[in-house]
């Protein structure tokens, strides 16, 4: 697991969201009810909101919000050192317009407002065939629902993984939505070495194929 550079918590606290997270004692009573987020309150601006999910080392949340300063983005991810190591890199750079929150994506989703979301990124995110491993399953049809839900019309959700049949069963998946289009689907197409995740650029060296697909609301 990455280690976060040794910043004091007063210079991360600026990037971090507070939320109950599934490992803390009082979860289960405090995910019963959705964690409301007010996006004028988050990012202190009425800007365009992007959300990454599950974005490990903050490579693309931190280029992304690098490249474009107008936008707000808001970054889930479920394991604290990424959360840490992610906000040092934001703040080392004085980026301000990113919003880090440290729990279970398929919860927090729930207190998103309906149709205020400008794009979804949900890159490389584990299969979890095993079906010991199923309920830690990131891509259900409950969450492509709340994808459909949160994003604005218009709004676009991005899928990328090197795993051929993932890809496959999660396009259908997406596509059921009543919600989504499906509006691009690139087969191993070349990335922009600009917007690559840590995963997009580690398998890229290692020459595997990479699927992306665009659905859009
Ligand atoms: C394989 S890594 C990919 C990281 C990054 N997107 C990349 O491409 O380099 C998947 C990430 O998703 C996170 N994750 C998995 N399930 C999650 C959930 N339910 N909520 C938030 N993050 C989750 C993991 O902790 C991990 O950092």
């Amino acid at each position: 697991m990455a280690r976060a550079r040794r910043l004091p918590m007063t210079e991360l606290a600026p990037y971090l969201v507070a939320a109950p997270h599934p490992r803390s004692p009082r979860w289960r009573e405090l995910a019963k009810a959705p964690w409301p987020l007010d996006w004028s309150t988050l990012f202190g601006n009425d800007r365009p909101v992007e959300i990454e999910v599950g974005f490990g080392k903050g490579m693309f949340l931190v280029q992304a919000a690098r490249a474009r300063p107008t936008v707000n983005f808001l970054g889930i991810e479920i394991e604290r050192p990424y959360v840490l190591l992610t906000a040092a890199r934001l703040s080392k750079e004085q980026i301000p317009n990113v919003r880090l929150v440290c729990t279970d994506a398929r919860w927090l989703l729930g207190g998103v407002p309906a149709d205020s979301v400008h794009a979804m990124h949900i890159y490389f995110t584990d299969p979890w065939w095993k079906k010991r491993h199923r309920k830690r399953k990131l891509l259900t049809a409950e969450f492509a629902g709340q994808c459909g839900r949160v994003l604005m019309p218009g709004g676009a959700l991005y899928f990328v993984t090197d795993v051929s049949e993932y890809f496959s069963e999660t396009c259908e998946l997406l596509a059921r939505q009543e919600l989504l289009r499906r509006a691009e689907v690139l087969g191993s197409s070349a990335g922009d070495e600009a917007g690559m995740t840590h995963f997009e650029r580690k398998y890229r060296t290692e020459g595997r194929a990479i699927h992306r697909a665009r659905f859009v609301k």
